[in-house]
């Protein structure tokens, strides 16, 4: 595991657009898997600019997206649809159908879990996986719990997931509590792993993902089996390694 430790969000964000881009750059129709929340949204907008700038084609590169809530429709401004959509498929040339994302309203869940495996084996497996890391230790929503989950299956929300993304609700109660998540497997499969995380909220998932024991208790630490991970880290949730 490469652990680059930058000073501060900006030169975290700077530095994961520099390593994906170099990516997509070799790699123009690889398989990118893609995390939500607030980490990688400074890593969206330098992909974003690199496009602009005609550094950037994603015209033959695929997406697929690490989880989404269950019963958000793609249209409400908290699915992680939208936030894709608002953070990087609207301001690049992505094919529409290149496009993934686990299906949140399907109406037989299980269903829908089964077609967003097939369709990652379809697609060869994800290249370069970007992940980010909750508070408990979640990564995409594999949720602290007694076992791993190598599929994509649909997940109970921890209830500290639910208090910690209810910031970007009105209420903790419109806050969705369940979703569906990639497994493990697609996740420690891919060929490559860039792992973000910054904030002092995260020191002691940081710690116990990249130093601890690994435990489906802290999921995030399955990662320590990842042959070829990158983790760039800011200073302040690094302050533990
Ligand atoms: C969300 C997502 C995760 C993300 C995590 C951290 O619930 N499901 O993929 O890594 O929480 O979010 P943030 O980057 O806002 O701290």
């Amino acid at each position: 595991m490469r652990i680059i430790i930058e000073e501060n969000y900006e030169d975290m964000s700077r530095t994961a657009a520099s390593i994906v881009k170099d990516y997509v750059s070799n790699h123009p129709a690889c398989v990118l898997g893609c995390a939500t929340g607030t980490t990688p949204i400074g890593m969206y907008q330098g992909l974003v600019e690199a496009h602009r700038e005609g550094k950037l084609d994603f015209s033959e590169t695929r997406f697929f997206n690490l989880d989404e809530y269950c019963g958000l429709d793609p249209s409400n401004d908290q699915s992680y649809t939208y936030f894709m959509k608002e953070h990087l498929f609207d301001h690049i040339n992505v094919r529409p159908e290149h496009i993934h994302l686990p299906d949140g309203m399907a109406g037989d869940i299980e269903a829908a879990c089964r077609r967003y495996d097939a369709e990652i084996e379809r697609s060869g497996g994800i290249d370069l996986q970007v992940v980010g890391i909750g508070i408990n230790g979640h990564i995409g929503f594999n949720e602290p719990g007694d076992c791993f989950y190598p599929d994509t299956h649909k997940i109970a929300l921890h209830e500290s997931t639910i208090r910690a993304n209810a910031r970007f609700f009105s209420s903790i109660e419109d806050v969705p509590t369940e979703a569906i998540t990639m497994g493990i497997r697609p996740i420690l499969q891919s060929k490559m792993l860039l792992f973000l995380a910054n904030g002092e909220s995260k020191i002691d998932a940081v710690y116990g993902a990249l130093r601890g024991p690994i435990s489906p208790r802290l999921p995030a630490s399955i990662l320590q089996l990842h042959p070829n991970v990158v983790a760039v880290i800011d200073r302040s949730a690094a302050k533990r390694l």
